[in-house]
């Protein structure tokens, strides 16, 4: 019996959470998985009932699972807090109490789903499949930081720091990707003007002599922001540090067509592991029947395929979704102006017929 811990968090968080744990159930039956699920709190619903956004209870939760579903953390009542105290805390420190160092994030344009792209048919083409391997532990999210005052003036800072140990567990893991794959591997930094960013290349860099197969080049982020909405098909494997990955990662969603798109999985070096959506808690739409629940589904196939090793299982819920998609089933945020929209409840329902 494998345990599922379930984390719906806060916002949309619980809706499409719910639509995930939908997925894996009626997966579960189909493809004969014994599961269990328990639900935790964490993020702002955590701290209203027990003062933390990552409560014990939680944390221990997780270590016992085999694998953690999330839906997503914050909104307006806690954004006030200081910052240790955010929901958004409870999810570093989440991430950073699992270990899990990988963060994979696909973002592709499956062929017929051109036209959901914001870009120009003559840069789409016809589509693009890009892995993000973003860093998840260190960098600036986990480096030293402070405020201090003097002279009436406020001073604060953020460190942003990377070990060679960090940097080589994570671009390993990008080279066996990128091996699996088209064996194309861009690596993303600052290294014109960033210390980390240099060792950051080196380290990369002398990996690379490991994996002749893959074909390695270095990109600087802000060329990475560009190159992507210019030519996102010149992209196979994207491997960044931390913060540069969750904003490329952003903006590579946006050009699948919509955030609530993408799926992710946090895994650290025993595959254990976090999934969850890439979009936020969106508390502007909340309890609308609004929220477009594919992210969080195509989270749930990757849990069944990473975390339990359910091939099967998570294909045929990634067939369900390209399928009711392909049938022009849109949830607000990618219905075009003479589209009718769906809302999460009947797009969840259409996706899980089909699994
Ligand atoms: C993400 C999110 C988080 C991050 C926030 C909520 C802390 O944007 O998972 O991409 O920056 O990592
Ligand atoms: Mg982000």
């Amino acid at each position: 019996m494998k345990k599922i811990a379930v984390l719906p968090g806060d916002g949309i968080g619980p809706e499409v959470t719910e639509a995930a744990v939908k997925a894996i159930k009626r997966a579960a039956i189909k493809h004969n998985i014994a599961i269990s699920l328990e639900y935790g709190r964490i993020g702002g619903i955590a701290i209203d009932e027990t003062g933390s956004p990552f409560p014990e209870a939680t944390e221990s939760l997780c270590h016992r699972a085999d694998a953690i579903l999330l839906g997503a953390v914050g909104g307006d009542k806690w954004n006030h807090l200081a910052s240790e105290k955010r929901p958004e805390k409870g999810l570093l420190s989440m991430r950073k109490s699992m270990g899990t160092f990988a963060n994979l994030r696909p973002a592709a344009i499956m062929p017929g789903m051109e036209s959901a792209s914001p870009l120009s048919p003559r840069v789409i083409g016809s589509g693009f499949d890009i892995l993000f391997v973003r860093e998840l532990t260190g960098g600036i999210y986990f480096g030293e930081k402070g405020i201090s005052l003097s002279d009436h003036e406020h001073t604060a800072w953020d460190q942003m720091t990377y070990s060679e140990m960090e940097i080589k567990r994570i671009a390993r893991m990008a080279f066996d990707e990128a091996s699996k794959r088209r064996k194309n591997l861009v690596s993303v930094d600052k290294a014109n003007v960033l210390k980390s960013s240099r060792l950051w290349r080196s380290t990369v860099e002398n990996m690379s002599k490991e994996y002749p197969a893959v074909k390695l080049s270095h990109m600087y982020v802000d060329n990475a922001a560009m190159q992507l909405v210019i030519n996102p098909r010149q992209f196979d494997v994207i491997l960044a540090p931390n913060m540069f990955g969750d904003i490329l990662s952003d903006e590579a969603a946006a050009i699948t067509g919509s955030i609530g798109l993408l799926a992710s999985a946090s895994l650290r070096a025993d595959g254990k592991g976090i999934y969850e959506p890439i979009h936020g808690s969106a508390p502007d739409i909340a309890g609308k029947d609004m929220a477009n629940p594919i992210a969080a589904i195509l989270s749930s196939a990757m849990l069944l395929r990473h975390a339990l090793g359910e091939e099967k299982a998570a294909s045929s819920i990634e067939a369900s979704v390209y399928e009711v998609r392909k049938e022009g089933n849109r949830t607000p945020d990618i219905a075009r102006e003479n589209e009718t929209a769906i809302g999460t409840a009947e797009m969840t329902k259409k996706i899980i017929r089909k699994i």
